[in-house]
């Protein structure tokens, strides 16, 4: 391993339900490194969870501390981040994240995300809507908006249909660090 890699970050985007937390977990352990789940740091220092932020104060005050938070954290060098699906909103997370590391776009498809998401009614109840349209249909359209920013910031794009997240830690391993946007199979 280089100097640039040992110092390097990895930050994982993508929308929710692709298993950024749980891929960033395995990577962690497997690097032995530390981790850090952006969503959990933000309810940890606002005392709060995610969803009651949302519904007192609204998204913007959401993303304000999603951006403070990201700025904290993009600022430790060596560790693997989790950030919440919609961190590339912002440019300024997204300038964060690029100077941070090696960042990766965990992708799959809305219906399969939406299964995976209803198939945990705990965790679905857990999140706060993003818009009105129902769990599938708010996939899909929140896909399409952001997908020009995840691929503004990744450096490496998995996809994540038919993989345990143990064979997506070991594709991102195989790939990093990788010079250029690769489509990984
Ligand atoms: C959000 C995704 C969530 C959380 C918040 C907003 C989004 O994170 O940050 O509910 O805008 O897609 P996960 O992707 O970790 O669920």
């Amino acid at each position: 391993m280089n100097n640039h890699q040992e110092l390097q970050g990895l930050a994982l985007v993508g929308l929710r339900g692709t298993g950024k937390s749980t891929v960033g977990r395995i990577l962690a352990e497997r690097l032995g490194r530390p981790f850090a789940d952006a969503d959990l740091e933000i309810e940890a220092k606002a005392g709060r969870t995610i969803r009651s932020i949302f519904a007192e104060d609204g998204e913007p005050v959401f993303r304000d501390w999603e951006e403070r938070i990201l700025a904290e954290l993009t600022a430790r060098t060596n560790m693997i981040l989790a950030t919440g699906g919609g961190a590339v909103l912002r440019e300024a997370n997204r300038l964060r994240l690029r100077a941070f590391g090696f960042v990766v776009w965990l992708v799959a498809d809305p219906t399969e995300l939406a299964e995976r998401l209803q198939a945990d009614p705990e965790r679905l109840a857990d999140r706060p809507a993003l818009t009105s349209a129902g769990t599938l249909a708010e996939l899909a359209d929140v896909l399409q908006a952001r997908t020009p920013l995840y691929r503004d910031v990744a450096n490496l794009v998995v996809e994540t249909a038919g993989k345990t997240p143990e064979e997506v830690a070991s594709t991102i391993l195989a790939k990093w660090p990788a010079t250029a946007v690769t489509l990984a199979e």
